[in-house]
């Protein structure tokens, strides 16, 4: 072997690191797909009405003072976890009712406390945006937020 590189030896390394790492890349892209797709989200349960909820929440702009699983504005609280916050999970009714009724009764007009606006939402769309926050409360976040507040 000669001392110095030689192109030949120069040019297969490149080749070859290149191909390498690009499978390498390209099988872990595959793999947090997949992961995404079956684990992470529960895909299965995407109703109608779950989608026509996250459309409620970008025409409206939540996310303009809510976080949703850590992203977002900052002025109100995290919501990617208020469905279990309303003991949704103990009593899904009674946290549907809750949240409907909170987002009807903003803003509240409590002086020197941060205000919601009023949406003017129908009864639907309401239940549309609950069956949204139920099921991103039902992602698989690895515990992220770290905390309840968010
Ligand atoms: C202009 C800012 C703003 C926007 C936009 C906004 N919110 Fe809020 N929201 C707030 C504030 C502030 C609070 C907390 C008020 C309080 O505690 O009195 C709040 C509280 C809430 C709560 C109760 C959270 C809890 O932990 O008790 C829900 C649910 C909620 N908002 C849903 C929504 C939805 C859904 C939208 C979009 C349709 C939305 N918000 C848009 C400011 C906003």
């Amino acid at each position: 072997m000669s001392e110095r590189l030689t192109k030949s030896a120069a040019r297969n390394i490149f080749y070859g690191g290149t191909i390498f790492f690009l499978v390498i890349f390209l099988g872990l892209t595959l793999q947090s797909h997949n992961y995404i797709v079956t684990t992470s989200t529960n895909e299965d349960e995407l109703t109608a009405s779950v989608v026509a909820g996250k459309h409620i929440w970008e025409r409206n702009a939540c996310i303009n003072c809510h976080t949703l699983l850590g992203e977002g504005a900052y002025f109100a609280p995290e919501l990617g976890n208020v469905w279990v916050r309303y003991g949704g999970k103990e009593d899904p009714e009674g946290a549907r009712d809750s949240l409907k009724a909170w987002m009807q009764s903003q803003p509240s007009g409590i002086e020197g406390r941060r205000q919601m606006p009023q949406f003017n939402l129908s009864d639907q769309e309401l239940d549309e945006l609950v069956d949204f926050l139920k099921w991103t409360s039902e992602i698989n976040t690895q515990g992220w937020p770290p905390n309840e507040a968010g």
